[in-house]
């Protein structure tokens, strides 16, 4: 199968690794890779310190294209520079303010790679083909952690019918049915989050992929109490908490300095991350957030990270989209990329002889 992203990428099939932190490690990014997708990995929990580490990780394990997805603000704009030095083939950004958006456009395309722009919105669609993104992931409402309010079926076809870029639908895509219903709605490809990260090479705890092969599609709650922009996670009794409850300012000290340790930030560029997060919003549109909001990141950080990298479902919370509650199984990265594809196309030709009498 030939889309408008497979000949982008230079890669095999229309389908991509999303951007997750702490699951898209340098091993699953190159499986996704070496199996004829787009292996990303999310760079910002590596911050500046360990970037340049993870992507000599990724190049030892595939010669294939691959790519960064970096979260802008949240310590990962320190991370930019290293990140552009070693030249990836691939930069995917996801929130951000347009003026620096535009300047990363300008460096990836100046030694010749690729970008991806993140959104859930018609109006940051827009502006980012205006920046000059090359290609657009469209995130529904479905989805794993942030999106916005509109699913897929009415996101997908609006987005993609109003851009000349190609699109690559994100947020439920867990199969050959999926892939053939974002071709039929106007994208080029699919990007896989919860789907590849309950695989065999993904280094996501046994307990934790079992919960995405055990959940239903009515398992997961969305809200902005979790990390300050709207985020869907799996519903448990420390999301229903989060919910009801007030800002816990002890917790917030905590969690931002653990951040702070994670990133290797020091107190100036600590101070200017939490500056930046007020001023960013979610999708590439400018305006300001609430102090709380920021602090609400430092939390569900911590949260987050309890769940996804200390395997505990109860006490952290788990990012899950509604897609999870179609896993039924851990097949290896391959298994799942060739069968999708066989599916996808079964079904275009089925779809072709209905139409044909
Ligand atoms: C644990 C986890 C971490 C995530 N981290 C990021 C991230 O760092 N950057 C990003 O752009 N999206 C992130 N996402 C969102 C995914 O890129 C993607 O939009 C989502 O997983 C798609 O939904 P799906 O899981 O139903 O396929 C994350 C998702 C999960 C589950």
């Amino acid at each position: 199968m030939k889309t408008r992203m497979t000949e982008l990428f230079g890669i095999k099939y229309p389908i991509m690794l999303s951007g997750m932190n702490w699951l898209t490690t340098p091993k699953l990014v190159a499986a996704v890779s070496n199996a004829g997708g787009l292996g990303v990995l999310a760079g910002s929990q590596y911050g500046k310190t360990r970037i340049k580490d993870a992507i000599k990780e990724i190049r030892d394990l595939t010669d294939k294209p691959f790519g960064i997805n970096m979260t802008l603000g949240i310590g990962a704009r320190e991370a930019v520079p290293m990140v552009i030095e070693e030249k990836v083939p691939v930069f995917n950004y996801a929130l951000g303010r347009p003026p620096e958006i535009e300047k990363i456009i300008q460096d990836v395309h100046a030694y010749g790679g690729k970008v991806i722009g993140t959104v859930a919105m018609l109006k940051h669609a827009l502006r980012s083909q205006q920046m000059g993104a090359d290609i657009l992931i469209v995130t529904g409402y479905e989805a794993a952690s942030h999106s916005g309010n509109v699913g897929a079926l009415v996101l997908l076809p609006t987005i993609a019918g109003a851009l000349k870029i190609p699109v690559i639908g994100a947020g439920g895509y867990v199969d050959g049915k999926s892939l053939a219903a974002a071709l039929a709605l106007g994208a080029d490809g699919i990007a896989m989050g919860s789907r590849l990260a309950a695989t065999k090479e993904a280094e996501a705890a046994d307990s934790i992929k079992q919960i995405w092969v055990n959940m239903t599609e009515e398992d997961t709650v969305i809200d902005p109490t979790f990390d300050g922009i709207n985020c869907r996670v799996l519903r448990n009794k420390k999301a229903d908490e989060l919910m009801t409850k007030r800002l816990p300012l002890f917790d917030v000290m905590w969690a931002g300095l653990a951040m702070k340790e994670e990133l290797k930030l020091t107190y100036p560029e600590m101070i200017r991350t939490a500056l930046n997060m007020r001023n960013m919003q979610a999708g590439v549109g400018g305006g300001k957030r609430k102090w709380a909001d920021v602090m609400r990141f430092a939390i569900g950080g911590s949260l987050f990270r309890k769940a996804t990298v200390g395997g505990d479902p109860v006490e952290g919370l788990l990012m899950a989209g509604q897609g999870a509650g179609r896993i039924k199984d851990i097949p290896t990265v391959k298994e799942l990329l060739d069968r999708t594809m066989v599916e996808a196309e079964q079904i275009i030709s089925e779809m072709k002889q209905k139409a044909d009498g």
